[in-house]
C-alpha cells in the first residue's frame, strides 16, 4: 500500500528531512585524508541525537552502525570503520534521520583530497542522472519516467545503472512502497500523485553493473572493482512538480 502524506505530515517529514541534509553539509568539511569512517560515523551520530533525533540506520535489520560509508568499489551499505580514506578516494555518506517519527534520507558521493578525473566524472554523471529525474517528478508522471531519465543519460556516457537496489517510499517507515527503479521506460509503471514521499537514489558503476555482497552481509562492492557513486533525495509530489525535501537552500545539491 502507498501511503499518501497530509500537508500537515509533510511538514513534519521536511524537519526530519531537513536535519538529515544538515548532516551531510556539517559532516562535508571531515571528509579529508587520513579521517576514518567510524570517525565519521561517530560524528554524524552525534549531531544527530544532539538534534533530538535518533540514526535510522542503527540496528536497522541489524545494521552495526549509524550511517553507511561506501568507498570506491563498494556501491551502498557500506559499513563504517578503522579504514582510514585516502587522497583520490570517493566516499558516498548515507544519512537517515528519525525525527517526531518521520524519516529524512539522502546520500552524497565526496571526493578525499584531489579528485581524480575518472572519478570526477563518475561522480558528475550520477548527480547530473540524479537531477535530471527528479525533474520528471510531477502528478501524471510514471515511475518509469524516472528510471529512464537515469538510465538515457548514464548509459550514454559509458556506466551503467545498478539494479538490485532502488528507490523506496519513506515516511513513517524507513522503506515503503512504492519501489524506485533507477532504469525503465518511459510512460511505465506507477502513476505519480500528489502527497507520494519517496526517494530517488541512483547507484552509478563506471564498469558492469554486476555486484557482489562482502561476507558483512551487508556492503555491496562492484564484481569488477571499479568505482560506483550514488546520490540520494527525499521528495514529495506537489500540486505541480515536487519539493526536494532534503535540499536546503544552502546546498546546491
Ligand atoms: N539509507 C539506505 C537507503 O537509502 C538504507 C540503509 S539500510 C542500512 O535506503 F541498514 F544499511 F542502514
Ligand atoms: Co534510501
Ligand atoms: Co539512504
Amino acid at each position: 500500500m502507498i501511503h499518501i502524506k497530509s500537508d500537515a505530515e509533510i511538514e513534519v517529514m521536511r524537519k526530519s528531512c531537513h536535519l538529515a541534509a544538515e548532516v551531510l553539509t556539517m559532516i562535508e568539511p571531515f571528509v579529508k585524508p587520513g579521517v576514518t569512517t567510524n570517525e565519521l560515523n561517530d560524528i554524524c551520530h552525534e549531531y544527530i541525537l544532539a538534534h533530538n533525533a535518533i540514526p535510522a540506520p542503527l540496528n536497522y535489520r541489524g545494521f552495526p552502525k549509524s550511517i553507511c560509508s561506501s568507498v570506491n568499489d563498494e556501491i551502498c551499505h557500506g559499513i563504517p570503520s578503522e579504514r582510514k580514506l585516502r587522497n583520490g578516494d570517493i566516499v558516498n555518506l548515507d544519512i537517515t534521520t528519525i525525527l517526531n517519527k518521520y524519516h529524512g534520507d539522502t546520500n552524497r558521493t565526496f571526493f578525499v583530497g584531489t579528485p581524480r578525473k575518472r572519478a570526477q566524472r563518475l561522480v558528475e554523471t550520477t548527480l547530473e542522472a540524479q537531477q535530471r529525474a527528479i525533474e520528471t517528478v510531477r502528478p501524471g508522471a510514471h515511475l518509469g519516467d524516472i528510471g529512464a531519465a537515469i538510465q538515457k543519460y548514464v548509459e550514454a556516457r559509458g556506466y551503467s545503472v545498478v539494479r538490485e537496489f532502488c528507490g523506496h517510499g519513506i515516511g513513517l517507515n524507513f522503506h515503503e512502497e512504492p519501489q524506485v527503479l533507477h532504469f525503465g521506460t518511459v510512460g511505465e509503471g506507477l502513476e505519480l500523485k500528489k502527497g507520494m514521499t519517496f526517494t530517488i537514489e541512483p547507484m552509478i558503476n563506471e564498469g558492469k553493473a554486476d555486484l557482489k555482497i562482502l561476507d558483512d552481509k551487508w556492503t555491496a562492492v562492484t564484481l569488477d572493482g571499479s568505482n560506483s557513486a550514488q546520490f540520494e533525495h527525499t521528495l514529495w509530489v506537489t500540486d505541480t512538480g515536487c519539493e526536494v525535501l532534503t535540499r536546503t537552500n544552502g546546498t546546491a545539491f
